[in-house]
C-alpha cells in the first residue's frame, strides 16, 4: 500500500487522482481535529491517537505504507495547516523514548523501517530561498521521524490564489498587546507558564488568551488579533514547526488582508533538549510576518521546556537550569516594552546535561503509562 497525504481541493484532486489509483488517500474531509498535546498516543493507547475523528490511525498507516507522498501548499516555508495537522497527529509513529540521533536529541523508532517519503510543495513563483526553507523544514521533520527523504519537488502554480497587498486593520489600537497561548493544553500549557513569567515584566496591560477557547470560532480570534499592535505567540514546537492550530489562525490572518503593521514576538518551547531545533518554527513565523506586512521582532526559544516548566513555580528562576531561559525572558520583555526587534534568543538548560535530561525523561514514560493502567512493555506496542 502507498499513502498520499494532500491538501488539494476536490477540483484539484480530480485532475490528478488517476495517478494515485490504489493508493490510500488522506485528505481534508472537514472533520479533522487538532492535536491537544496529551501524549495519549504514547502513554494511553500507544501508537494511536485518542481523538477518534477518522485521523487517529496515522502512525499505523504510515508504518504499513510502502512509501508516503505528501502534497502541500507551500506555507511560510513549511506545510499547510491541514497537512501539518496530519504530521502532528502522527507522532505515535515513533516511540516516546529518547536517544541521541545524528548529534541531536530525538525519539527512538517504534517500527524498524526507514520510511521513504516524497514531498511536493505547490506555490506561485517560489524563489530559491523559499525552496531552501521548505527543504530545511522537511529535513528536520524527517530526521525527527526517522523517515528517509526520497524527493522534494516544487510545483509551480500560476493560477494559485494570490493574497493581495496587506493593510493595517482599522480596528488596530496603537500599543495594544495580546499574548496568545497557542497550546491546546490551555491553562496547563508550558507555553502559558513561560508567558506568565513575562507578564509582570511588561509595562503594558496584557492578558494571556487561550487559543483553545476559540477553536469553534476562529474568526473571533482573528478579530481580536487584528485589534492588537503587538502580539506575543506562546507556542510549543510540534514536529519541528508551528502546531496546526495556530498555523490555521496565521493563514486566516494573512487571508484577511488586514494583518499589516504589527509587531510579532514568539516564546516557543519544546520537549527535546537543544533549543536550536526551534529555528524552523521561528523561520515560519518570520516568513508569515513578511507575507502579512508585519514586523517579526524576535523569538525566545526554550529547550527542555518539559523540565523547565517545573521550575516556573519557583520564586527564583535566575539560578539553576532555568537561568538562560530567565535571562531570555527579561530580554524579550524589554524588547516588547520598547517595541524593538531583537535577535532570536536560544536558551538551553543551564548546567544540566543533555545526558541527564534524557535519563530523567526516559524514566518518566513508564510512570505515565502506569497511571493509565499500562505496563512498560505496552509503550513499545506495534499496530
Ligand atoms: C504533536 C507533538 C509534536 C511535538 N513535536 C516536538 C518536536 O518536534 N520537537 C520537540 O522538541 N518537542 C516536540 N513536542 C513536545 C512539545 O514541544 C513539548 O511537550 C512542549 O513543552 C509542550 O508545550 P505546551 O505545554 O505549551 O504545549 C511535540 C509534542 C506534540 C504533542
Amino acid at each position: 500500500m502507498n499513502l498520499v497525504i494532500h491538501d488539494l481541493s476536490e477540483e484539484e484532486w480530480s485532475k490528478v487522482a488517476s495517478k494515485y489509483e490504489g493508493w490510500k488517500v488522506i485528505s481534508d474531509n472537514g472533520t479533522i481535529k487538532p492535536c491537544i498535546g496529551c501524549f495519549g498516543c504514547w502513554v494511553k493507547s500507544p501508537g494511536e491517537c485518542v481523538i477518534k475523528d477518522g485521523y487517529d490511525q496515522m502512525g499505523a498507516l504510515i508504518h504499513h505504507a510502502d512509501e508516503v507522498l505528501v502534497i502541500s501548499k507551500y506555507t511560510y516555508g513549511g506545510l499547510s495547516s491541514f497537512v501539518k495537522n496530519i504530521f502532528d497527529r502522527s507522532i505515535g509513529w515513533v516511540s516516546p523514548y529518547f536517544e541521541v540521533y545524528e548529534g541531536e536529541m530525538h525519539h527512538k523508532k517504534r517500527y524498524p523501517e526507514d520510511k521513504p517519503m516524497s514531498f511536493i510543495f505547490r506555490g506561485a513563483g517560489l524563489t530559491e530561498e523559499e525552496r531552501a526553507k521548505a527543504r530545511g523544514y522537511v529535513e528536520a521533520a524527517c530526521r525527527n521521524f526517522h523517515a528517509k527523504i526520497k524527493s522534494i519537488t516544487f510545483e509551480e502554480l500560476e493560477t494559485m490564489a494570490q493574497v493581495g497587498t496587506q493593510e493595517v486593520s482599522e480596528t488596530m489600537e496603537a500599543g495594544r498587546l495580546v499574548m496568545l497561548n497557542c497550546s491546546l493544553r490551555a491553562d496547563n500549557a508550558n507555553s502559558k507558564k513561560f508567558m506568565k513569567r513575562i507578564l509582570p515584566l511588561l509595562e503594558t496591560e496584557a492578558e494571556i488568551v487561550n487559543l483553545s477557547s476559540y477553536l469553534a470560532h476562529p474568526e473571533k480570534l482573528v478579530e481580536l488579533l487584528l485589534s492588537a499592535e503587538k502580539i506575543v505567540l506562546g507556542m510549543p514546537l510540534y514536529v519541528d514547526g508551528v502546531p496546526s492550530a495556530p498555523l490555521r489562525i496565521m493563514e486566516l490572518l494573512e487571508k484577511s488582508g488586514k494583518a499589516a503593521g504589527k509587531k510579532i514576538y514568539v516564546v516557543a518551547n519544546m520537549g527535546l533538549y537543544e533549543s536550536k531545533q526551534i529555528c524552523h518554527l521561528l523561520s515560519i513565523v518570520k516568513t508569515w510576518c513578511e507575507a502579512c506586512g508585519s514586523e517579526y521582532c524576535g523569538g525566545l526559544a526554550i529547550g527542555a521546556g518539559e523540565m523547565l516548566k517545573m521550575m516556573m513555580r519557583s520564586e527564583n528562576i535566575d539560578k539553576g537550569p532555568s537561568k538562560n531561559m530567565a535571562e531570555g525572558t527579561k530580554r524579550i520583555a524589554a524588547a516588547i516594552n520598547e517595541g524593538q526587534a531583537i535577535e532570536d534568543i536560544y536558551a538551553d538548560p543551564f548546567k544540566f546535561s543533555r545526558k541527564m535530561y534524557i535519563f530523567c525523561a526516559n524514566a518518566s514514560w513508564p510512570l505515565d503509562a502506569k497511571k493509565n493502567g499500562l505496563k512498560k512493555k505496552d509503550l513499545f506496542k506495534q499496530l
